[in-house]
């Protein structure tokens, strides 16, 4: 039997660097992202709070972000961080690489499609849905504190599978591993990651992305406000973390937030 997910399990499981977060484990709540957010402005340390069942969980774009408890991980994680604003919109795209770094460590082979989201097999195993705290932190004004949620399938039971609308996959090796382990080695992935994105931003991790980008040289089309309106195919992300497509012989770059892809199956 696999140990009970607590604090101290976690915390048992973490590097000199990640010892500094803060864990709280909550038995439910609407969502955690949320339940950051608001203690953003009064938060000394990095925080870690993790809810066993969310009632209300969001995703990007306002979807909902369906889970049930035992089968999902659902955490969000505020950090602190002394990159200024407008470059934290390549966090998600660093997240997205930390992630799959430890999923793959932990001998789960994953994918990354633009923006964010973690494939197996093709089909999304997790979401991450990075938000700033508008208000600023009391203790350190100058660093902007973001929240990153981190929802990921580790099973899925019919129920759960139903009220997901695309194709969803599930990590039934992860969902048999000590969770407290589980934990642990995402945030001392993240931790590690924040350090170097720190210190020498998005540009860091590019190649990497590209290197885990499910759809590279596939066709794909991309949507704008549910429309189509580009066919071509993606060669990955350039160092503003945009999303390149050839179309045609002309190359186009996308921002996260104002388009969606899919697979071109044709
Ligand atoms: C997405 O792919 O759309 C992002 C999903 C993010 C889900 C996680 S679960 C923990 C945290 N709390 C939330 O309400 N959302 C994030």
């Amino acid at each position: 039997m696999t140990e009970a997910i607590s604090a101290n399990r976690i915390a048992a499981g973490l590097d000199r660097q990640a010892r500094k977060i803060a864990i709280e484990i909550i038995d439910e709540t609407g969502s955690t992202n949320t339940d950051l957010l608001k203690r953003a402005f009064a938060l000394s340390s990095p925080t870690m709070l993790l809810a066993r069942r969310q009632t209300a969980g969001r995703g990007r774009g306002g979807k909902v972000w369906h889970s049930a408890p035992d089968a999902s991980l659902t955490f969000s994680l505020a950090w602190p961080f002394l990159r200024p604003a407008a470059e934290l919109a390549g966090l998600s795209l660093v997240i997205g690489v930390s992630l799959a770094r430890s999923l793959r460590e932990l001998g789960v082979l994953v994918t990354l499609k633009w923006p964010n989201d973690v494939l197996k097999d093709g089909k999304k195993l997790a979401g991450i849905l990075v938000e700033r705290s508008s208000e600023p932190n009391r203790q350190a004004p100058d660093k902007n504190w973001v929240i990153i949620g981190i929802g990921i399938n580790l099973q899925l039971p019919d129920e759960l599978e139903t009220q997901i609308s695309q194709p969803a996959a599930e990590a039934l090796w992860l969902s048999n591993m000590d969770k407290n382990l589980l934990v642990a080695t995402l945030l001392n992935q993240l931790v590690g990651t924040f350090t170097q994105f720190e210190s020498d931003g998005l540009a860091a991790f590019v190649t990497s992305w590209n290197a885990l980008h499910a759809y590279d040289r596939k066709k794909v089309i991309v949507f704008r406000d549910g429309q189509p309106k580009h066919s071509g195919m993606v060669v990955g992300i350039d160092e503003y973390g945009r999303l390149i497509l050839e179309e045609n012989g002309n190359r186009t770059a996308f921002s996260a937030g104002e388009v969606s892809l899919r697979q071109d199956n044709e």
